[in-house]
């Protein structure tokens, strides 16, 4: 494997290069790195490489002339080759990208300084941009280097034995299992005793186990794209109880005040679909318990005739699953009534989470409000509409809106079922 980095401080990789397995490598000729100083292809006494940005503001830019030479004899040969630039605004690099990577004979990266580089650079001359992170370093020189390792590890013959890249943390979406060396017994902590059996098969089995279950607490992000077993996922399906955040989670399906299609505030009337259907999605989101809100008595008296024969009545027996989910149902009077029961539940108010399908100021993303659900300390209520959607004052006094859930087009009227359990799933899905 062939590498060609681009620098302004070609010293940098004086002592990167020349320890550990990657000096070995380069010893024994698996991998090749020559570090070119951009500067040699600068003109001029000065062999100035960058300049200011057009348009004014901060720091300098690689100028495009001396960047495109460098990279032009960077490339020079016949081998099957790969130009990255270093950047923050590039690709992720994953094991994905850099098993892509090795399959290149050679890999030319430049590492920016200051601003970056000239865009024009970019479309004619980079097949690729890479970041090693969404943070910033000083320089590009930090992510070659990493790029240059993760990738040469993958060439056969660098790392002593290939099975040891196999079984490495990530190689197939499962972490490493965890390792343990002499003593057997430190502070009163042994070993665990399949180890210690001398039975391979054993062992094996343990390390797979807890490659899955190491997985499951540290990076339950990937755990998705590992290929399991069906007993595994069987088993996985009990452990993951374990992994479970404790959110604090309630719903309200409010029915006053809501709009009718003329914009006019009305009362809307109980929908048996509704309740059925979102208790059950609350159910299966570990939502703590479901209001539908009505300051009809009549709409409330009927509905919970409906609720008590689910959950006490003949429909107890018929179908447990159901009976599960209905328990979590309470019709309530007002909003006020709702958030004074959860904090009475929860000694805290909730906080309020509105849903809408329409665009209005100020609207949180999916990803943003799962991310506040599950870290803080709090109970939660999502605000579900019915008829046209939640009246102005109620979404107004909200403490978030959840952005419309939608696809690429601009049609998105869907039932407050539907919404329910697509946002429900947005919020409290498990990943894996
Ligand atoms: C100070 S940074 C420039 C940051 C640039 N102003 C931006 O907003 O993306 C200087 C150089 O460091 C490298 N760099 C910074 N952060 C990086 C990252 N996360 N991954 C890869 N390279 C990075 C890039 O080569 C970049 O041109």
């Amino acid at each position: 494997m062939k590498y060609e980095i681009i620098t302004i401080f070609p010293e940098f990789f004086d002592s990167v290069f020349s320890c550990g397995i990657l000096s070995k490598a380069r010893e024994k000729g698996l991998v090749d790195i020559k570090i070119r100083d951009l500067r040699n292809f600068a003109e001029g006494k000065h062999k100035v490489v960058d300049d200011k940005p057009y348009g004014g503001g901060e720091g300098m830019l690689f100028l495009p002339k001396p960047l495109g030479k460098a990279i032009g004899a960077a490339k020079e040969g016949d081998e099957k080759t790969v130009v990255l630039l270093t950047s923050a605004q590039g690709r992720p690099l994953d094991g994905k990208l850099v098993r892509e990577l090795r399959d290149y004979e050679k890999i030319v990266i430049v590492c920016g300084r200051y601003e970056g580089v000239d865009e024009r650079v970019c479309d004619m001359h980079i097949d690729m941009e890479v970041s090693i992170g969404d943070y910033i370093v000083s320089g590009g020189e930090y992510a070659a280097a990493v790029i240059t390792d993760s990738v040469s590890r993958l060439v056969p013959g660098v790392v002593g034995n290939s099975a040891s890249t196999e079984d490495e943390s990530l190689s197939d979406s499962l972490l490493s299992h965890p390792q343990y060396t002499r003593p057997e017994t430190y502070e009163g902590v042994s070993v665990p005793e399949a180890l210690l059996s001398g039975n391979h098969g054993e062992i094996a089995r343990w390390r797979r186990e807890a490659r899955i279950k190491n997985t499951l607490k540290k990076r339950p992000d990937i755990l998705d794209r590992a290929a399991l077993t069906k007993d595994e996922t069987a088993a996985l399906c009990e452990w993951r109880e374990t992994a479970a955040p404790d959110y604090r989670a309630y719903v309200a399906l409010l029915h006053y005040p809501v709009y009718n299609s003329r914009l006019e505030k009305v009362s809307s009337a109980f929908t048996n679909l509704d309740i059925h259907d979102i208790a059950r999605a609350c159910r299966t989101y570990g939502v703590r318990k479901f209001f539908p809100v009505s300051p009809v008595k009549g709409q409330r008296e009927l509905a919970q005739r409906v609720i008590k024969h689910w959950t006490v009545g003949a429909g107890a027996g018929f179908n447990e699953t159901r009976s599960e989910a209905m328990r979590l149902v309470e019709i309530k009077n007002s909003l006020e009534d709702v958030t004074a029961e959860i904090e009475k539940l929860e000694g805290k108010k909730p906080e309020i989470i509105a849903t809408d399908a329409r665009i209005v100021e100020k609207m949180t993303g999916y990803g943003e409000m799962r991310e506040k659900i599950m870290e803080a300390d709090r109970p939660w209520l999502l605000l579900l509409g019915t008829g046209w959607g939640i009246a102005r004052e109620v979404l107004d006094s909200a403490d978030h809106t959840l952005k419309p859930v939608r696809s690429y087009g601009n049609y998105n009227h869907l039932s407050v079922r539907c919404a329910a359990a697509a946002i429900m799933d947005r919020l409290f899905s498990c990943e894996f």
